[in-house]
């Protein structure tokens, strides 16, 4: 019998195997977020994310050597106030959590390119992400002043990009202006432009202590049910001028991913959140899956179209890809 394709002769030998591989993770394609609490000499492993801890700002020397260590040169950065009130006014604070653990990191490594979370949830003492009016509901006009401040002392303190996660509506095209406004128009913004209301959130909640005093998210963030809306997000963010769209969370929503590839020329994050990294490391660490399974997963999220991953598995993956190259 004469079989004229043969795709498994391109597969016979690891050589040919690299040669031809479409995809390839690496240190450059990674962002690790990190949670910076207030005290001294705090290093506590968060109970809900393995492997990642609490950091107090003197702790960060120590940590973000590691992490460059690894190769990794980008790092997200979310603030846990020990202070919260209504208007979650520590956030904007010049003397808040992330504006001083960035003037802390970039006073020792001005390398490190640093991204802030800019919301609300874990600065106000009802934990949703925006001001809420006398009713409970959240005012997204006037939220969007607070967005703007918030942006811009992180610009101030020396952050090299804004990342806004609360999804009020004209968030984008208002912290623009306000950055614009300040000085600050060569700094961009990856608008977590796709995020969805999703159960994988929970360990992050935990972790940062933002969890809602009552009701959801689910009247400012995405129904998981809806893809052609995800589209209509992102070409308003684009619009509206984000430098960056993202896509949250990231393995159940590869499909968003690949079609906002397909359908705007922009480029892409995705955030590998607390929940899809639990379950990989709780079934990896019990032996279920072998750890091949977090560069399979990762790959995966690349190859539907990522441009950048934001990931918990970070620093492991760097060290990973140092012994295996
Ligand atoms: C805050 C925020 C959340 C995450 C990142 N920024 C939680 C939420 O929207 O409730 C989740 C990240 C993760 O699960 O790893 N708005």
């Amino acid at each position: 019998m004469k079989i004229t394709k043969r795709p498994r002769r391109l597969r016979a030998n690891k050589a040919i195997r690299d040669l031809i591989r479409e995809t390839k993770i690496t240190p450059d394609d990674l962002v690790y977020p990190i949670f910076v609490v207030e005290g001294k000499n705090r290093k506590e492993e968060i109970s809900t994310l393995k492997g990642n801890y609490h950091l107090s700002v003197d702790m960060l020397y120590e940590e973000v050597k590691e992490i460059r260590d690894c190769g990794i040169k980008s790092l997200l950065i979310f603030g846990i106030p020990d202070n919260k009130d209504c208007l979650g006014t520590e956030s904007y604070s010049d003397n808040g959590i992330v504006q001083r653990a960035v003037r802390e990191i970039k006073k020792n490594y001005k390398d490190m390119y640093i991204i802030t979370d800019i919301c609300m949830c874990q600065y106000t003492d009802h934990g949703h992400c925006g001001i809420l009016t006398e009713e409970g509901i959240i005012d997204n006009d006037e939220t969007l002043d607070y967005l703007g401040k918030i942006a811009v002392s992180h610009a101030k303190a020396g952050a090299d990009m804004v990342a806004p996660s609360d999804m009020m509506d004209a968030r984008i095209g208002y912290i623009r202006k306000q950055l614009d406004k300040e000085g600050y128009s060569n700094i961009p913004i990856m608008a977590y432009s796709a995020k969805y209301a999703s159960s994988f959130y929970g360990p992050f909640r935990a972790a940062a202590h933002s969890a809602p005093s009552f009701g959801d998210r689910k009247t400012y963030q995405m129904d998981p049910a809806n893809g052609d809306e995800a589209l209509r997000e992102v070409q308003l963010d684009i619009e509206e001028g984000a430098d960056i769209v993202m896509v949250k969370p990231a393995l159940p929503y590869l499909d968003i991913i690949r079609r906002i590839k397909d359908n705007h020329n922009i480029p892409i994050a995705a955030y590998n959140v607390s929940g899809e990294y639990s379950m990989l490391r709780t079934a990896v660490d019990t032996g279920l899956l072998s750890e091949d399974a977090i560069i399979e997963a990762l790959t995966s999220i690349k190859r539907a179209g990522a441009d950048i991953i934001i990931t918990y598995f970070a620093k492991e993956i760097c060290k990973q890809l140092r012994i295996d190259s």
